[in-house]
């Protein structure tokens, strides 16, 4: 939020910065403390070059058609290229944990939750390019889909103001401008959990989640699904479904007003009629990480919209505002709004001074995540 105030301009690194910073903090210990950090640039040096790989049509379809492997053409060379980037950056993430673990600093993290079970069992259950991988896997699992989902929230704001007013007149029933909203605050402020679930409704990243094969003969519906077949979730023909979501072009945090719990709780419901969205998926593969999603969310939306006003940007040689277009959307495999500004305006002299105030403790916090 400070990183805002004083460069709102950079709003679409910032969104980007705070949660690969969560991810890297929870797994590595390490946290991407400003725009220059390893953890952030060169986490998205390597994702751009993955999301372009992997971009819908980038590739002939050689899983599905092995002949085509042998297609001439510059995307195997692609393909190479970002496995290999993508080996250097996580054998580097983990040498940045060997030479700290070294010194006898341990933290409270996975990975040295991870490596001391290895060594204490003495065996090794994968090759270590494989576990640094995995491990870099989950920072890009949970990383670039939270900041997507968190830059389309940003843009609805700015987009629709009702949607701020009708959420800021909730928080201020319940937080002053001296106390930010926290998570125990879930209960008493409804209404930031439906934008959540609103801009995964809206704007899923995961727009066609992703492959899921059939392990047996299955049947749905009198159709035989065999064995080995490819299936898709089709998330956004579900969610631009007229008859699931009425109006479904507007942005609309109200339709949630019925849901009023977390996405877990209505995705492992039996009640699956009462499904809120299928942003995470769905089924056995479901995303496992948006527990962490739906709280780092959760707390992005309550804190800005308590501390600021979110508005279009303005021409500067004319004054006057300059629309957002809402389907301007990059075709990556995890969608994000290409890059925008918007104008971020602290609500009061008394907020702007709390926001000044939380910092120091909120670094002091981090600290145990520095270096
Ligand atoms: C708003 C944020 C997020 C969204 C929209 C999202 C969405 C998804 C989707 C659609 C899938 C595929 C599910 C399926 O196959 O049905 C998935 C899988 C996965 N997600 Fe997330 N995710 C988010 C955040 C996270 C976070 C924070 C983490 C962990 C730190 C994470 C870890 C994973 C992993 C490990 C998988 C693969 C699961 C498997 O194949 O068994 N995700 N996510």
């Amino acid at each position: 939020m400070n990183n805002l105030l004083d460069d709102p301009a950079r709003v679409f690194d910032y969104a980007r910065l705070y949660p690969v910073s969560v991810a890297c903090s929870l797994l590595y210990g390490h946290r991407a403390k400003d725009l220059d950090s390893f953890w952030f640039k060169d986490f998205y040096h390597m994702m751009e070059n993955w999301g372009e790989v992997l971009e819908p049509g980038a590739n002939p379809p050689s899983e599905e058609f092995p002949l085509l492997w042998y297609t001439p053409g510059h995307w195997k060379k692609r393909i190479y290229e970002t496995k290999q980037l993508r080996s250097i950056l996580w054998n580097k993430a983990r040498d940045i944990v060997d030479k700290r673990r070294e010194k006898g600093e341990k933290r409270d993290c996975l990975i040295d939750e991870k490596l001391d079970e290895m060594e204490k069992q003495g065996n090794w259950p994968f090759p270590n390019y494989a576990f640094n991988n995995l491990m870099g896997e989950l920072v890009e699992a949970g990383a670039d889909t939270t900041a997507n989902q968190v830059l389309t929230l940003i843009m609805a704001l700015a987009k629709y103001p009702w949607v701020q007013k009708k959420a800021q007149a909730e928080i201020d029933r319940v937080c002053g401008p001296n106390n930010p909203p926290t998570f125990d605050d879930f209960d008493k402020l409804p209404y930031i959990n439906c934008i959540v679930k609103e801009g995964l409704r809206w704007r899923p990243t995961a727009r066609s989640g992703l492959p899921h094969r059939v392990t047996k003969d299955d049947h749905y519906n009198g159709f035989l699904i065999p064995k080995g077949s490819t299936i898709f979730v089709a998330v956004w023909a579900m969610h631009q479904d007229e008859n699931l979501y009425p109006d479904h072009m507007r942005f609309n945090p109200d339709r949630f007003l019925n849901h009023p719990k977390l996405a877990n709780e209505y995705a492992s419901s039996p009640d699956y009629d009462n499904r809120d969205h299928y942003g995470y998926g769905a089924g056995r593969r479901i995303c496992p990480g948006l527990h962490l999603a739906e709280r780092n969310m959760w707390r992005i939306v309550a804190k800005l919209l308590w501390a600021f006003n979110i508005y279009e940007p303005l021409d500067p040689k004319t004054g006057k505002t300059v629309p957002l277009d809402e389907n301007a959307y990059n075709s990556c495999i995890l969608v994000s709004p290409l890059p925008f500004e918007v104008r971020v305006v602290p609500r009061s002299e008394e907020v702007l001074q709390a926001v000044k105030r939380e910092k120091a403790g909120a670094l002091e916090f981090l600290s145990q995540y520095d270096g």
